[in-house]
C-alpha cells in the first residue's frame, strides 16, 4: 500500500508518500480499506512539529477515515468484512472519562493513521457507518465534528443560550450546525467577508469581522444585552482567550479546544472572578460519537466540505489549511489501487 510517512525530522520536507507493507490485523482488530479521510489543523501542527516533538517516526499521519472493513482479527465480533466504518480519533476510549490509556491512543500520532490506503484499528475504535452516508462526509467527523459536538454537550447548549464561535474551520462549522439544531442562538467571528456571509446562510444569528471589529468582545456583550455568551468554543488559543474571557458571560462556559492564535500565557483572574467553567476538550469517546451520529441522523445534517483533493496531494490540502483558505473541512479522496 501507500501511505503519506513522516519520517527523519519534522517538516514538510519529511513527509513522503511511500510505499508501505498493508498491516495484518492481531486480535480484536479489523483492517479497513480506506475511501475518504479528512485534514485537521492538528495535522499541519504535527508536521511542523508543535503538536508533539517527541513524536515516535516513522509514523503515517491522519486521525480521520472512512472505509470498508476487509480483514478481521480472531475474537472480533463487532463487524464483518464488508462492513462500512469510520475509525475513532482515539483507538481505546470507548466510554466513560478520558484515561491516559486512551489520550495516548490517537490515530496519527500515537499510532499509524488514516493517511494511507489501508488503516488498522482497534474494534473498539470504529463506529458503523449509517447507510446513507458516503465515504466523504463521514470522513469529516472523527476529529472536528466530536470536538464540537463535545465541547456543546459538556457546555449544556440548548435553547435560549448564546453560542460563540471563532473562525469558520472544521470545529466552529460543525459548533455552527450543532447549536443550531440544539436551538442555541449563534454569534460567529471570522476574518473574512464571504465566509461570515457563508455562515449566516448556514444559521449563524448574527457575525463580525475579527479584523474590522478587533473588540469582537464588546461586540459579543453587545448581542447579548450586556450578558455575554453563555457557551465559548475556544479554537483560538492564548491569541483570544483574554478577550473570550471578556465575550463570556458571569458563571459561563468556556471549551478550550484550540491553538490557532498562538499559545502563550493567561491571567487568570478573569476566570475566577467572572466564575467562568473553563473545560479543556481533547475530541470525544467512541460513546459521544455513537451519540453524535444518532443526532446527526435525526436532523439530517451533513458536514460542509469545502474542497477535495487525491490523497497523494496532501501537501496541497496541508497547505490549504495552513492558509485558512477553506471553510469547514477539506477531504483527501482514495481511488482503491491507485497509489498516484
Ligand atoms: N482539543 C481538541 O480535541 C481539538 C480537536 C480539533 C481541533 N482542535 C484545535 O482547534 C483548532 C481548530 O481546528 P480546526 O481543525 O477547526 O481548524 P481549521 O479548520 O484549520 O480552522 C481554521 C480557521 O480558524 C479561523 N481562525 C484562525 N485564526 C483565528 C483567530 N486568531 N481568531 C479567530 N479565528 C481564527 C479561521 O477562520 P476565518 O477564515 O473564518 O477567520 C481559519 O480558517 C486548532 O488549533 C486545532 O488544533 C483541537
Amino acid at each position: 500500500m501507500h501511505a503519506w510517512v513522516l519520517d527523519g525530522g519534522f517538516g514538510t520536507e519529511h513527509l513522503r508518500w511511500t510505499k508501505c507493507e498493508i498491516p495484518v490485523p492481531a486480535a480484536g482488530q479489523i483492517l479497513v480499506r480506506l475511501h475518504a479521510v479528512s485534514v485537521n489543523y492538528r495535522d499541519v501542527l504535527i508536521v511542523e512539529g508543535s503538536y508533539n516533538p517527541r513524536l515516535s517516526m516513522p509514523r503515517i499521519l491522519g486521525s480521520d477515515g472512512a472505509g470498508e472493513v476487509i480483514a478481521v482479527g480472531p475474537d472480533v465480533d463487532r463487524f464483518r468484512v464488508g462492513d462500512r466504518v469510520i475509525g475513532c480519533f482515539m483507538q481505546k476510549w470507548a466510554d466513560g472519562p478520558l484515561t491516559d490509556t486512551a489520550a495516548r491512543s490517537t490515530l496519527g500520532a500515537d499510532r499509524d493513521g488514516t493517511f494511507a490506503q489501508y488503516v488498522l484499528l482497534e474494534q473498539a475504535g470504529a463506529v458503523p457507518l449509517p447507510e446513507d452516508w458516503d465515504y466523504a462526509s463521514a470522513a469529516t467527523l472523527p476529529c472536528a465534528a466530536l470536538t464540537a459536538w463535545n465541547a456543546l454537550i459538556s457546555g449544556e447548549c440548548r435553547p435560549g443560550k448564546t453560542v460563540l464561535l471563532l473562525g469558520t474551520g472544521g470545529v466552529s462549522i460543525f459548533g455552527l450546525q450543532l447549536a443550531k439544531a440544539m436551538g442555541a442562538r449563534v454569534l460567529l467571528l471570522s476574518g473574512q467577508e464571504h465566509k461570515r456571509e457563508r455562515a449566516a446562510q448556514l444559521g449563524a444569528d448574527a457575525t463580525a469581522n475579527y479584523h474590522t471589529v478587533p473588540e469582537w468582545d464588546r461586540w459579543v456583550r453587545e448581542q447579548t444585552e450586556g450578558q455575554g455568551a453563555d457557551i465559548v468554543l475556544e479554537v483560538g488559543g492564548a491569541g483570544t482567550l483574554e478577550r473570550s474571557l471578556r465575550a463570556v458571560r458571569r458563571g459561563g462556559y468556556i471549551a478550550l479546544i484550540g491553538v490557532l492564535a498562538g499559545r502563550g500565557t493567561i491571567d487568570p483572574m478573569p476566570i475566577l472572578m467572572k466564575a467562568v467553567r473553563l473545560q479543556g476538550i481533547f475530541v470525544g469517546s467512541r460513546k459521544m460519537f455513537e451519540d453524535m451520529l444518532v443526532f446527526l441522523q435525526q436532523h439530517r445534517l451533513r458536514p460542509v466540505i469545502d474542497r477535495r483533493f487525491p490523497l497523494p496531494e496532501l501537501p496541497a490540502a496541508l497547505e490549504a489549511m495552513r492558509r485558512g483558505i477553506h471553510f469547514g473541512k477539506i477531504v483527501l479522496d482514495i481511488i482503491p489501487g491507485v497509489p498516484g
